[in-house]
């Protein structure tokens, strides 16, 4: 079922897990209680929310001055990888390479199929068709156009199984504008269809489906840097629009681009994301992108029935341009790399090399208050990477895509891969 798949979470299942884990709540509710707010239930969104990066150990604050034995301080150099988390390793099988190269791509697994959208190939080149990777037999191939008018990166996508519905993006290379145009794909047929535009258009915004209607939220507005708080969201079923226009829905907690945007057991998580990004630099006739601040997140936030926005344990380390890289497998939200907040010193982009996994076992506030999901890391990546492009296939966990790093000892993106990779998971 690809990434419309939704766990299977039975009640019964539920008050035995209740029972198991009364033991571990003593334990959780000290670890907790030691480091942040999180003690019984959800919080709603406050805004003096108290952050709660002391859980893990991301290594943010500063700390290029320090006092030697006898109290004369001293430099110490930050070191470019301060913000790789210890982790397992993880056995890495190389996979044949996608026939491009692609960055802030999209795609989209469909049973044994990952389907594989636009993306730069270079910052001067965009990519205007699908790919197809075959997981049983491990091949590329069925290589398919996508319609003239549809972006080609920053886009926001996800299917029902058969459908793919593709929402606005960015239409072109360099820091271009973004387009309002959505689209639906058959699988099946592979044809292409129109859907009514978003109100505005957005980079890359948070998208799902959930109790039949397409959500849409968030975003980068249209100069690409300004966070959008919009939600819009319209009915469909099988590929088509039922309704005539978007409908606003509760603005999201924070905006901004690249979050991950993920529905289990009919809820819907925003994991990390950013705020701001890069923006054309002004009268440059080829939208040259310039940087601009940058904000990573590690938040991670919950709509359900009751459509109130709330908050979970944040993940280990902020981390951004993970909208197509994560999985959902028994029960856990497994995220690959990304982008973690910038070099405190040298201000440089710092990728992200671990898997993380957000335990979804322990959401059972109704039978259990104070259990909480959490967060670890799964393992290593062979390379740090972000906007990877991810998919899940009879045990292996397959990364395609996106831009790696420079090297073990430098976090800064460099090169725009198509290499795919696989490791057995076992969580
Ligand atoms: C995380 O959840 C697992 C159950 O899924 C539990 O065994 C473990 O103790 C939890 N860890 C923390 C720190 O709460
Ligand atoms: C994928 O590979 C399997 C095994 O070779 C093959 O049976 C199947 O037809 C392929 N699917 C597509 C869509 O090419
Ligand atoms: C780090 O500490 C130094 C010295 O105290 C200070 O000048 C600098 O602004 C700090 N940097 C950050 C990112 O807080
Ligand atoms: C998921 O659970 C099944 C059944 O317990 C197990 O066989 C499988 O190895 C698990 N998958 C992963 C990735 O851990």
């Amino acid at each position: 079922m690809g990434r419309a798949a939704v766990a299977k979470h039975k009640s019964t299942k539920l008050v035995f897990a209740c029972v198991g884990l009364l033991g571990a709540v003593l334990i959780a509710d000290l670890l907790w209680a030691s480091s942040s707010s999180y003690t019984s239930s959800y919080l709603l969104l406050s805004k003096n929310l108290q952050k709660s990066g002391d859980i893990t150990v991301p290594h943010f604050r500063n700390s290029t001055q320090t006092k030697d034995k006898k109290g004369v301080l001293t430099e110490r150099v930050l070191s470019a990888t301060f913000a790789d988390l210890p982790g397992p390793k993880l056995k890495w099988e190389k996979m044949p390479t996608a026939p491009v190269p692609r960055l802030d791509g999209a795609a989209i697994q469909i049973k044994n199929l990952l389907f594989v959208f636009a993306g730069y190939g270079t910052i001067d080149y965009v990519h205007s068709h699908v790919d197809v990777y075959n997981f049983s037999d491990n091949t590329w191939g069925g290589r398919f156009d996508m319609p003239k008018e549809m972006a080609h990166s920053h886009l926001g996508m996800v299917t029902d199984g058969r459908y793919i519905y593709v929402v606005t993006g960015q239409y072109g290379p360099q820091c271009r504008g973004p387009t309002s145009r959505t689209f639906v794909l058959d699988i099946e047929t592979k044809q292409w269809r129109d859907m009514p535009p978003l109100p505005v258009p957005r980079y890359a915004p948070a998208t799902q489906l959930w109790k039949g209607r397409l959500h849409v939220m968030g975003g980068s507005k249209e100069n690409r840097h300004t966070p959008g708080l919009d939600h819009w969201s319209i009915a469909v079923k099988d590929g088509k629009v039922l309704e005539k226009e978007w409908r606003s829905e509760i603005p999201i907690p924070q905006g901004g681009p690249h979050r991950a945007c993920i529905v289990v057991d009919d809820r819907l998580y925003l994991i990390g994301g950013q705020e701001g990004d890069f923006m054309a630099k002004p009268g440059s006739p080829i939208f040259k992108c310039s940087r601009r601040n940058e904000v990573v997140y590690d938040d991670v936030y919950m709509l359900d029935d009751e459509m109130k926005w709330k908050v979970l344990p944040p993940m280990p380390k902020p981390d951004s341009h993970i909208e197509f890289a994560w999985v959902i497998v028994n029960n856990s939200i497994v995220i690959v790399g990304g982008t973690t907040e910038k070099h405190p010193v040298t201000k440089k982009m710092t990728l992200v090399g671990e898997v993380f996994q957000f335990n979804l076992d322990t959401l059972v506030e109704y039978d259990c208050p104070g259990i909480l999901p959490n967060w670890s890391v799964v393992g290593k990546l062979p390379y740090r990477v972000k906007t990877t492009l991810v998919g899940l296939w009879d045990g292996w966990l397959y990364f395609t895509s996106g831009q790696r790093d420079k090297g073990p000892d430098d976090p800064a993106p460099r090169k725009v891969i198509g290499e795919m990779w696989r490791t057995k998971l076992h969580l």
